[in-house]
């Protein structure tokens, strides 16, 4: 038994919808991880009454001036493009045929692919991120590289084996019937294999076939409890491609809806040229939205609609998109959220942030029974943040008067000199000590 002394901050409501309290913060906070798992969380000196056995038979690390908070949710980012982070392009389909295809190319190499597992999932924990749903490259050995990575770390995740077969470099295409193969050979080895699930990954509409979305809608019937991650609506380019496409579709989510590939398990990034139909599509499958601000913002793609989706009541998470995206920071990605939102007309709240980091990310993948608070019985994945880890940061929050304006300031000034430590049920996975950082 394991118990961690700091301030505590986690979510229990939708803070969009709620107008109850949505969070609960303690000040002088006491988490209590018992085999991994959440025990109790409360005020210390609570604890000290209610639970003085517990508290007696555990090892108490100290992370007083602190703040704990539940590990964040990464649901979309791609590691295969580890390497090729803010590579200059134009948008979405030049930057995808000069740097991202020759990239993921070199993960035929299963060396190449282990190393960069390694590489991506030591950057996640450095920047706090404890889950992710991550796109590999369409070869099966990127697919076992990532997931053996996490293994390793004891991490919760979700991948899956890009399938892709046409419109891209014929080594990186698949075949329809390759890639049903194949998904299916990585979802006997993978999906429920200790934390691990799999997602079918096809591309994009416009990189695969009609028969292999249909391959895909085979996968996703045959296994109901599998997740499906794609892109949909990124950019105007693209946009009018699918359209050429498949000129029978009322729309580009319509061609994964025709598919049987909207459902509770899917999760969309990106969602920026829906339409009201679009949206109500996706609300009564309960379809989840992954908003990629800073590769939104990076590509040229466009804004998303934080109202029109908080409207109609869309499940939402937030990705990095790396190397779309241009940072694995959580707190740097809410920044750049918060700017896209007041671009769009709405202004969020660092609560609605960092929910959305948090519970809403795990709602968004069906996870919330298992992660994104600190409910009894919840998976003790956390991190400890540094407040003050810089000197103008210091400064800042010396100017603070509530717990909002220090979310918000930190939302907006931090990175990854801000995650003090980085836990995996319970265990202590990352930290820096001064300035030395450590991987335990
Ligand atoms: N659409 C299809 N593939 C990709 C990709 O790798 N990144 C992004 N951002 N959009 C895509
Ligand atoms: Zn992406």
């Amino acid at each position: 038994m394991k118990a961690f002394r700091a301030s505590i901050l986690d979510f229990i409501d939708d803070p969009f919808i709620s107008s109850e309290q949505s969070f609960r913060y303690f000040e002088d906070g006491l988490l209590i991880v018992e085999n991994g798992l959440v025990l109790a969380c409360d005020d210390y000196f609570t604890l000290k009454n209610t639970h003085p056995d517990e508290i007696a038979r555990s090892n108490i690390e100290d992370y007083s001036g602190y703040l704990i908070m539940p590990g964040f949710i990464d649901t979309h980012v791609h590691y295969v493009q580890t390497d090729m982070i803010a590579s200059h392009a134009k948008q979405l389909l030049d930057w995808l045929e000069t740097y991202t295809f020759p990239i993921e190319n070199r993960f035929s190499d299963p060396k190449i692919a282990k190393d960069t597992a390694d590489f991506f999932i030591q950057q996640l924990l450095q920047n706090g991120t404890t889950t992710a749903m991550v796109f590999a490259s369409s070869h099966v050995q990127s697919v076992d590289a990532i997931f053996e990575s996490a293994l390793e770390q004891g991490m919760r995740l979700i991948s899956g084996k890009v399938m892709m077969d046409r419109n891209a470099p014929e080594s990186l295409c698949d075949t329809a019937q390759s890639s049903y193969d194949d998904s299916r050979k990585l979802i006997k080895k993978w999906h429920h294999h200790q934390r691990l699930d799999y997602a079918v990954t096809p591309r994009f509409a416009p990189t695969s076939s009609e028969e292999q979305l249909e391959a895909a809608q085979q996968l996703v019937e045959e296994f109901p409890d599998i997740y499906l991650q794609s892109h949909v609506a990124e950019n105007p380019g693209e946009v009018e491609w699918v359209s050429k496409l498949f000129p029978w579709s009322r729309s580009y989510l319509d061609v994964y809806d025709h598919y049987g590939l909207l459902t509770a398990r899917s999760v969309y990034a990106h969602c920026i040229y829906l339409d009201e139909a679009d949206r109500e599509a996706m609300a009564q499958a309960e379809a989840s939205v992954s908003f990629c601000p800073t590769s939104n913002l990076f590509l040229g793609s466009g804004l998303f609609d934080m109202q029109a989706a908080i409207d109609k009541g869309l499940r939402l998470g937030i990705g990095t998109d790396v190397g779309g995206g241009t940072s694995f920071s959580m707190f740097t990605t809410l920044n750049e959220s918060y700017k896209v939102c007041a671009m769009n007309g709405f202004n969020l709240s660092p609560l609605q942030s960092f929910y959305i980091a948090t519970l809403g990310g795990a709602k968004s993948l069906n996870l919330d029974d298992r992660l994104g608070n600190f409910n009894v019985g919840k998976e003790a994945d956390f991190i400890v943040v540094d407040l003050n880890a810089t000197a103008l940061m210091k400064r800042r929050m010396s100017h603070t008067e509530s717990l909002n304006e220090q979310l918000f300031a930190l939302m907006m000034l931090g990175d990854d000199r801000n995650i003090k430590a980085t836990h995996i049920m319970g265990e202590r996975k990352y930290w820096t000590n001064g300035s030395v950082k450590v991987n335990d």
